[in-house]
């Protein structure tokens, strides 16, 4: 299904949805006096909180709970939007997909990391047993609009927070995006960002021929960060394409200009280090981690991602053993 991309300045007005639409939104954007007024115009609106916790069977089950008690329309127009980050994306996207074998389902990011990311491409997921988007379908939103005012109302470090998205887009096929910096406002960014992904997806909507596994750049390592420290999404990924450059650099698929620009992008934001990340870290953990990820081919091989140049990535199957052993190597290096 194709999806619809509209750029709006403002919170589109309840007539342009259909009349049984029910709003999911991040309980957060009710501190904005103009979303609270906005949202008041759907007689179904159910606030989330944001974040991994709300991504589990737990919360689905509440949520189908209190949809079926306040007598939702069962009919085939029921549509559902989501206005949120990604976690609220990813969890009424997976709710569209099975309520009543899928339902029209709507997109309004209010995170950057959503706007350039996870609205597009259909992915959704809940996280199970401690892994990541362990449970999910591929249901793309028949809609996703980008809204200036809600996403420009976010605080500054949620900029940073979606960057290390931005540097896997640059790195994958748009080195531009490094080269001209990001535009600011990062808005006016968005087209040329959301077309980066969807020239990926589009060779592999549902991720059976290969293609789309190249946006796993920087999310084996990342994930394992993401769960283990709490840290954001994107700032986990931008950490974990940076384990993948020096990897590269390290079996001397990526040259060494290209290594030190993608150092330096990945130092230009935000206080992690990936250095002392992987001191802290138990080696049998992240086995056991690594063991549920989704890009495993085999019990001891997974997908991983590389870099050969800034605009070019190499898929490669490595076994877990040395990749955990490239994790140690990192540790001890400097
Ligand atoms: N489906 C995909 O293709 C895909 C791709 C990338 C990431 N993801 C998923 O997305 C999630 C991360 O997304 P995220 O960073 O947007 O997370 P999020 O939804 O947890 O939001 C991050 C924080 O921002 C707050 N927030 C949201 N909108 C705000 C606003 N306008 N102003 C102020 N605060 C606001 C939220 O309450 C939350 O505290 C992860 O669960 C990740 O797995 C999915
Ligand atoms: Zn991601």
């Amino acid at each position: 299904m194709k999806t619809e991309i509209v750029y709006a300045p403002k919170l589109p007005q309840r007539s342009q949805f259909p009349a049984n639409s029910v709003l999911f939104y991040d309980r957060i954007l009710d501190r904005q006096p103009s979303f609270k007024q906005w949202r008041r115009a759907f007689s179904y609106a159910f606030p989330l909180t944001a974040g991994e916790s709300l991504k589990t069977l737990d919360s689905l089950q509440k949520i189908l709970k209190i949809m079926v008690s306040k007598g939702l329309p069962q009919t085939t127009e029921l549509t559902f939007i989501a206005v949120g980050g990604g976690s609220v994306g990813d969890f009424v996207g997976f709710l569209a997909s099975i309520f009543l074998r899928g339902r029209n389902f709507v997109q309004i990011p209010s995170t950057w990391l959503a706007a350039i990311d996870s609205a597009h491409g259909g992915k959704n997921g809940l996280n199970f047993n401690a892994v990541k988007n362990q449970i999910g379908t591929i249901y793309p939103a028949s809609q996703v609009y980008l809204v200036r005012t809600l996403l420009e109302s976010q605080p500054i470090e949620r900029e940073d927070e979606a960057f290390g998205e931005v540097l896997k887009m640059a790195i994958i096929n748009t080195p531009k995006i490094l080269q001209n910096k990001v535009k600011s406002p990062l808005f006016d960014s968005l087209p040329e960002l959301i077309s980066a992904k969807m020239k990926i997806v589009k060779m592999d909507p549902d991720e059976k021929r290969g293609a789309r596994r190249v946006l796993n750049l920087g999310h084996t390592v990342g994930h394992v960060l993401e769960s283990l420290f709490q840290l954001p999404h994107g700032e986990a990924v931008k950490l974990g394409i940076l384990f993948s450059a020096r990897w590269s650099f390290q079996l001397g698929l990526l040259k060494q200009p290209d290594f030190v620009q993608i150092w330096k992008a990945v130092h230009s934001r935000g206080d992690n280090d990936l250095q002392t990340l992987l001191g802290k870290i138990s080696f049998t953990e992240v086995r056991h981690l690594l063991s549920k990820d989704k890009k495993l081919v085999s019990s001891t091989e997974i997908d991983f991602i590389f870099i050969s140049k800034i605009g070019k990535v190499l898929r490669r199957k490595v076994s877990l053993d040395s990749l955990i052993n490239e994790m140690r190597r990192q540790k001890q290096e400097y």
